[in-house]
């Protein structure tokens, strides 16, 4: 294999791991979440997003999580921002990057943000370029590149389709991302791939759900793709509540501990984002969904 000798991670936890958590987490939670986080050596965090609370009550706080972190240096706080409305939201409290999120299927796009991949695109384009303007980095999310819990199996051709789009409006980077987990490595790498006709290899990250159990085997692949950013959540938290059957991200301690096992660099003290992830677990009244943090568990 032809592995990259650091690998990045975007820890989604504070986003991804807790927008579907049915209990309301209090605000300290998320800012004690992403303070430890930084502590751990994560540069990358998404904090929060701002869509709308009514869909999605669990981010209603954004203003105030975003206000509570203290920021570290050259840590990137990404937040999700559907719209301008969102973005108007967001620029306030100074995110280092916004997220776009869109979709390769038409009937996702539909559940999650209410409008089909065209008026998405319609939609995001401003939004790009008032961040570009303002300095912010710019992502964009593709959900369901690889399978949709409505459509069923996704061509690449979709994923290469929204790809073309998204590069069209200016996103930076990307995501490919496995919203349902149902993919397994040669399907992610096709679907990255497909990503890779319109991006460079330094601009695609990897954003696996574990549903199926098959999220660290996708990373290897697209490790072996040459991929160098991985997205992930400490505790193995999340799922999408638009996407029936997702269950949580990829745990980051079970990523980290494979890319050190495998002799790659992250930055990250993996002690210490285990510590970060029981404590979650403590907090949120459930288990570990980490394999390495259960395992590096204090007798
Ligand atoms: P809409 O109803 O079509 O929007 O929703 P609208 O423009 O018609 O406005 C309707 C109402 O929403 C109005 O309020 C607006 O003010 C409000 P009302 O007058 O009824 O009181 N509104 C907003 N409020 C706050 N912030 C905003 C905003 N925009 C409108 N930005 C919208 C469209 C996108 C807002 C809605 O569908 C929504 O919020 N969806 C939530 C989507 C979401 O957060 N999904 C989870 C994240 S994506 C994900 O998890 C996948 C990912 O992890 C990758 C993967 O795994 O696949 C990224
Ligand atoms: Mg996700």
């Amino acid at each position: 294999m032809n592995l990259p000798p650091r690998v990045r991670i975007i820890d989604v936890g504070p986003r991804d791991g807790l927008q579907n958590e049915k209990q309301p987490v209090p605000t300290e939670v998320k800012i004690g979440l992403v303070q430890r986080l930084q502590a751990a050596g994560l540069a990358e965090i998404e904090a929060t997003s701002y869509v709308s609370p009514k869909w999605v009550p669990q981010m209603a706080d954004n203003h105030a999580v975003m206000a509570g972190i203290v920021r570290q240096p050259g840590v990137r706080l990404s937040v999700l921002t559907p719209n301008l409305q969102g973005w108007a939201a967001a620029v306030h409290d100074q995110p280092d990057e916004i997220v776009v999120f869109g979709a390769a299927s038409e009937a996702f796009s539909q559940k999650n943000i209410n409008c089909s991949i065209a008026q998405s695109i319609e939609r995001f384009a401003p939004v790009v370029a008032a961040a570009r303007a303002a300095g912010v980095a710019v992502r964009g999310a593709m959900s369901c590149t690889v399978g949709c819990p409505y459509e069923g199996d996704i061509a690449p051709a979709r994923v290469a389709y929204l790809a073309g789009l998204m590069k069209g409006i200016g996103v930076e980077r990307v995501d490919v991302a496995d919203t349902i987990g149902v993919g397994t490595p040669l399907a992610v790498q096709r679907a990255l791939e497909a990503a890779l006709t319109h991006y460079g290899i330094d601009q695609v990250s990897g954003h696996f759900h574990d549903t199926y159990g098959q999220a660290l085997a996708n990373i290897a692949a697209c490790l072996e793709d040459g991929v160098r950013v991985v997205d992930s959540a400490v505790a193995g938290t999340g799922g999408c509540p638009y996407a029936r059957g997702a269950s949580g991200n990829v745990a980051s301690e079970d990523v980290v501990y494979m890319l050190h096992g495998m002799g790659m660099d992250t930055g990250i003290d993996l002690p210490a984002l285990a510590d970060t992830g029981r404590w979650l677990a403590g907090v949120l009244g459930r288990g570990n969904g980490s394999k390495a943090g259960q395992a590096m568990s204090p007798p």
